[in-house]
């Protein structure tokens, strides 16, 4: 077997004080809020596989249809045997899509920050496609992304795939900084294939993180269970309830756990206190009109070529160049 293990280049797996840090600062605010990236540790990263099964949760299947219905055509304009660079690659599902689409032998940089989830992703790959040149990075790529040199000196095009909405969770104008980063780092004549969830019927909005069977409930939740692990805090999980909401004005859905009662909680040696339905703030999910996504691309410097959409409009993926 090839030990995938040595081949990791950049290990930044997140340290508890940081954690810890970043947690405190957090709860302190008035609307308390906690890191949405804590979301995703082993447990969490499975729970989200998971939402993205669920019948209410359209964008996942209708993503993978988008890019199944359209991978010929995408992977001509990214150029066949581009330098897929993939943050927050998971287990890397979408890509192999794309991968598999492409006539010569492909190259593909996953960054994850879980190392389990990255290396368990790259043994399969590595099965799945012979001679993939594969250069995997174990980092949170919302900090400024360390492309290690062997990367970033790879002759030819690069292109980052971004699908899942994930540019949804950050806000308008992180979102645009994430998009300038984004050109900058694949270089002129670089380019972004990126996937978005756009705006539609709030019912329908609102079902997809409200799913009646719990699951997103169970990942909101697991942030709690997570901090009473691994930085000693006290959440009495029953003691919440998760709660999503639309923001119309902002366009956003909103992630919240909501204190059932009056409580107070430990986070390590600090004690916070929580009034009976005082939320604390966990994630947001924006959502783009397809003209709204087009113009922040152009105001992130790059140039749009062409989207791609399912029959209902629910979600669109992009291809934008930086030229
Ligand atoms: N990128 C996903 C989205 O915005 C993330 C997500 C889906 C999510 N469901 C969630 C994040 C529930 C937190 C809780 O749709």
């Amino acid at each position: 077997m090839i030990d995938t293990e040595e081949k990791i280049l950049v290990d930044h797996v997140p340290q508890s004080h940081n954690v810890l840090t970043e947690v405190i600062m957090g709860l302190s605010r008035a609307q308390k809020s906690l890191p949405a990236k804590l979301l995703y540790d082993k447990k969490g990263s499975e729970i989200f596989e998971e939402i993205c099964c669920l019948p209410s949760y359209y964008p996942t299947r209708t993503e993978f249809k988008i890019l199944r219905d359209n991978a010929r055509e995408m992977v001509e304009l990214m150029g066949d045997g581009c330098l897929i660079i993939e943050p927050g690659s998971g287990s890397a599902e979408k890509v192999r899509i794309l991968l598999k689409a492409m006539k010569s032998t492909p190259r593909y940089v996953p960054i994850e920050i879980s190392r389990e989830i990255l290396l368990r992703t790259c043994r399969e790959l590595i099965e799945e496609f012979p001679g993939l040149g594969l250069t995997p990075v174990c980092a949170d790529f919302t900090d400024d992304l360390p492309l290690p040199l062997s990367v970033s000196s790879q002759p030819g095009k690069k292109v980052i795939f971004f699908p899942g909405s994930t540019i949804g969770n950050l806000h308008r104008d992180e979102a645009r900084d994430f998009l300038k980063k984004a050109s900058r780092l694949v270089g002129r004549g670089g380019g972004l294939l990126i996937g978005v969830d756009r705006k539609k019927d709030v019912d329908v909005l609102l079902r997809a993180y409200n799913d009646p069977e719990g699951v997103t409930a169970a990942f909101n939740h697991n942030l709690l269970e997570r901090l009473n692990r691994e930085i000693d805090a006290s959440f009495v999980l029953e003691n919440f309830r998760h709660e999503a909401i639309y923001n119309e004005e902002l366009g956003r859905i909103e992630m919240h756990l909501l204190s059932l009662l009056p409580q107070l909680v430990r986070v390590s040696q600090t004690v916070f206190r929580f009034r009976q339905g005082e939320t604390i703030h966990t994630e947001n999910s924006y959502k783009y009109s397809v003209e709204e996504f087009v113009t922040l691309g152009e105001k992130a410097g790059l140039s749009f070529v062409r989207s791609w959409e399912d029959q209902d409009g629910l979600f669109s993926v992009y291809y934008f160049e930086n030229r």
